[in-house]
């Protein structure tokens, strides 16, 4: 098992999350973080952390992210690690809840 980001991290980034994982398996892309499942030992301290409600126990994704679990784990491989804090993204707060930010993730 592991834990999942998911779609509304997208343009968002606020990086709560980063702050409480014991095992630093966060990686960083341009707009948006993943979890690598080969490090997640599912201590589930994350997901109440972020405040765009983005991460999710893999067997509770949302039906409509559930390409977020091949993703994280593929991304995590190509994104280097993020272990600090840093500032949310512009705009992060506008962006928080917004539909359809898929199409907007960069890799
Ligand atoms: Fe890190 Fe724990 Fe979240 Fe997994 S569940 S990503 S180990 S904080
Ligand atoms: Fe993204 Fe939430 Fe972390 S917005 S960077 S998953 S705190």
């Amino acid at each position: 098992m592991t834990f999942v980001v998911t779609e509304n991290c997208i343009k968002c980034k606020f990086t709560d999350c980063v702050d409480v994982c014991p095992v630093d398996c966060f990686h960083e892309g341009p707009n948006f973080l993943v979890i690598d499942p080969d490090e997640c030992i599912d201590c589930t301290l994350c997901e109440p952390e972020c405040p765009a409600n983005a991460i999710f126990s893999e067997d509770e994704v949302p039906e409509d992210q559930l390409e977020f679990i091949k993703l994280n784990a593929q991304l995590a491989k190509q994104w280097p690690s993020i272990t600090e804090v840093k500032p949310a993204m512009p705009d992060a707060d506008e962006w928080n809840g917004k539909e359809n930010k898929k199409e907007l993730l960069e890799k």
